[in-house]
């Protein structure tokens, strides 16, 4: 048995309103594809909590900047059918290009959070954050789910694509689910196997080092940037090419002041031609002097 496919919007429409009639809770899995155990850890979590499991799998190119890799970007739909099928997916939409831009993606109207999708990452790639945001936005329009799930690991995609849902009135439930790592603790992502084999057993530093921000903030430091500086030497010395490493108010993204007690510590780093990023969250004790 093939898992049930569909690559336009009209059929997409049909099977879902046959649910939605039947008062079927619907979960959305938004993908790129190339998936690995992050993106069927979503799909397990989709079927716990839904009767309906959408999966789409779109590599999106309004979210690639002009020298990023959306051409050589992993394609492995037919192998990601049987791991979808395994996992209890109950639809796979797959649209071409053609079918979510039919006038071209430059004449498409677009979805921009103003500040949130110009720091951090935003900073790095100028228009991903519109161009996801876009993308994300369609797909809650066409499959109109109860629920749509995502990986904490693109923790300021998850951040914006909240604001999206808030700032527009979208009926969807947003849940974030944790970071899949392998064993040597680097987040699983579709990009690391740009890596070497040598790069690959240097990538967990990245991990291991925001772990290290981490317990120095829960031993007490406040010296943000001098946390931030330590790791990013860090980084390089053992030849990663940082973007950066920051420490911010979690959820929010905003600069933390000295009373902040919820934080996040996100880093992005290149390693060879993979981009790396990674976070942790952490919670400090309230200053005694507070
Ligand atoms: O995280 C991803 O794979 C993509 O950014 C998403 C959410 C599927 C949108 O293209």
């Amino acid at each position: 048995m093939a898992i049930l496919t569909v690559h336009t919007v009209a059929e997409l429409r049909r099977h879902i309103q046959c649910w939605h009639i039947a008062g079927e809770k619907i979960a959305l899995v938004p993908t790129m594809g190339n998936l690995h155990a992050g993106h069927i850890r979503l799909v397990e979590h989709a079927r716990e909590r839904a009767e309906r499991v959408v999966v789409s799998i779109f590599v999106n190119p309004l979210q690639f900047g002009p020298n990023e890799d959306f051409k050589s970007y992993p394609r492995t739909l037919e192998a990601d059918k049987i791991q979808l099928m395994a996992s209890g997916t109950d639809l796979l939409f797959a649209p071409p290009v053609e079918e979510m831009y039919p006038d071209g993606e430059q004449r498409v109207t677009r979805v921009e959070v103003p500040e949130l999708s110009s720091i951090l990452d935003g900073e790095f790639r100028p228009g991903h954050f519109a161009g996801m945001a876009t993308m994300v936005l369609k797909l809650f329009n066409m499959v109109q789910p109860d629920i749509a799930l995502f990986g904490q690991k693109d923790y300021q995609q998850l951040a914006v694509i909240r604001r999206v849902v808030q700032d527009v009135c979208v009926p969807v439930n947003i849940i974030g689910i944790a970071t899949v790592r392998e064993n040597d603790g680097l987040a699983m992502s579709s990009r690391n196997q740009y890596l070497t084999p040598s790069e690959r057993e240097a990538a967990p530093l990245l991990y291991r080092t925001l772990g290290e921000v981490v317990q120095a903030m829960k031993h007490g430091r406040r010296d943000f940037q001098r946390l931030e500086a330590e790791a990013l030497r860090k980084l390089r010395v053992a030849g990663m090419r940082p973007d950066y490493v920051a420490i911010r108010v979690a959820q929010t993204l905003s600069a933390p002041d000295a009373d902040a007690r919820y934080f996040v510590v996100l880093a992005a780093a290149w390693l060879g031609k993979a981009r790396l990023i990674d976070n942790i969250e952490v919670q400090v004790a309230a200053r005694a002097d507070a």
